[in-house]
């Protein structure tokens, strides 16, 4: 971490050849008999908010662990900053800035909430790192539990919070490692519509830093509000490009979503932001596949 209060991903460099930071390129994985990605291709960019949608089961997560080690893909690449990191086990991404949330929570529930990050920056800065003398570094912790809103519980166990809150803390764990990338799934789930807004804009001063952000959303006003570019997945593949606007209007976005679209000539008051907003995991959009995560 820097010797700034907070971590600041000012300068992050995307590849130095040019190209982009993360790059996925023809990424397949078969589960089985079960094609859960399917030649999927898409970049995320420092300075930009990526979104990453589609129904359950469409294979967002399975994307999330192969970008960050965690699912070897049957084919296709990964590359983070020009290099091919498609073998590289999941430490390794991280300490080349990769930082990871879980759509299932991580927290250590035993300890307080200022203590899961404290040890999310040990881990980062490594032992020996922790062994020096680290001035200000308690003052670090709570500015960046200040920043991402959860300030006020610094001292309760992590077990005892809120769903939201935890959410939250998940967030301040990953930034304590000043990620280049942050991967969020299903970060606002458990947020109540003040915060969730409070939330979006934490996520575009993150990417005015230069980071770059990638995230899984059921919540289609705040991935409408913040994404530069959303990719939209249905049955594991990329039926979708653009931005908030370009991809509001596409046809096979509203059939995957709602079974439909404005060119069959039903109920074209329907986009696909009409959606439900996902804030629990049993309301779920349709085309839910079997066996599939909520
Ligand atoms: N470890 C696994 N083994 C077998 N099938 C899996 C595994 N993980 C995911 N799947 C299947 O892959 C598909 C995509 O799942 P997932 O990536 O979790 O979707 P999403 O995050 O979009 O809801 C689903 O059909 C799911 O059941
Ligand atoms: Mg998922």
């Amino acid at each position: 971490m820097s010797s700034s209060p907070v971590p600041q991903g000012g300068g992050h460099r995307a590849d130095p050849r040019g190209g982009p930071l993360l790059e996925v390129d023809h990424v397949v994985v078969q589960f089985g008999g079960v094609t859960a990605v399917n030649e999927a291709c898409f970049t995320a960019d420092p300075g930009t908010v990526t979104g990453l949608i589609g129904p359950n089961g469409a294979g967002k997560t399975t994307c999330f662990n192969v970008i960050s080690g965690l699912q070897r893909p049957t084919r296709g690449k990964v590359r983070f900053q020009g290099k091919d990191v498609t073998s590289m086990p999941v430490h390794r991404r991280s300490k080349r800035g990769m930082g990871r949330t879980f759509q299932r929570l991580e927290a250590f529930g035993s300890l307080s909430v200022r203590d899961n990050v404290r040890v999310a920056a040990d881990i980062h800065r490594g032992v020996l790192a922790g062994l020096l003398p680290g001035g200000g570094r308690g003052k670090d912790i709570d500015a960046l539990l200040e920043r991402v809103g959860i300030a006020a519980y610094a001292n309760e166990r992590a077990d005892s919070i809120p769903t939201g809150t935890a959410r939250l803390l998940e967030l301040a764990r990953c930034l304590a490692g000043d990620p280049k990338l942050l991967l969020l799934d299903e970060p606002s789930s458990g947020l109540d519509e003040t915060e969730t807004d409070a939330f979006g804009d934490l996520l575009r001063d993150l990417a005015s830093e230069g980071r770059a952000i990638l995230m899984v959303e059921h919540d289609m006003d705040l991935v409408m509000a913040v994404c530069d570019t959303i990719h939209v997945l249905d049955f594991g593949s990329i039926i979708a490009s653009g931005d908030p606007a370009a991809i509001r209007r596409d046809p096979a976005v509203q059939k995957a979503y709602l079974g439909y679209s404005d060119e069959d000539g039903v109920d074209e008051g329907h986009t696909v932001t009409d959606l439900p907003a996902v804030t629990d995991d049993t309301l779920v959009i349709p085309a839910v596949r079997e066996g599939a995560e909520a």
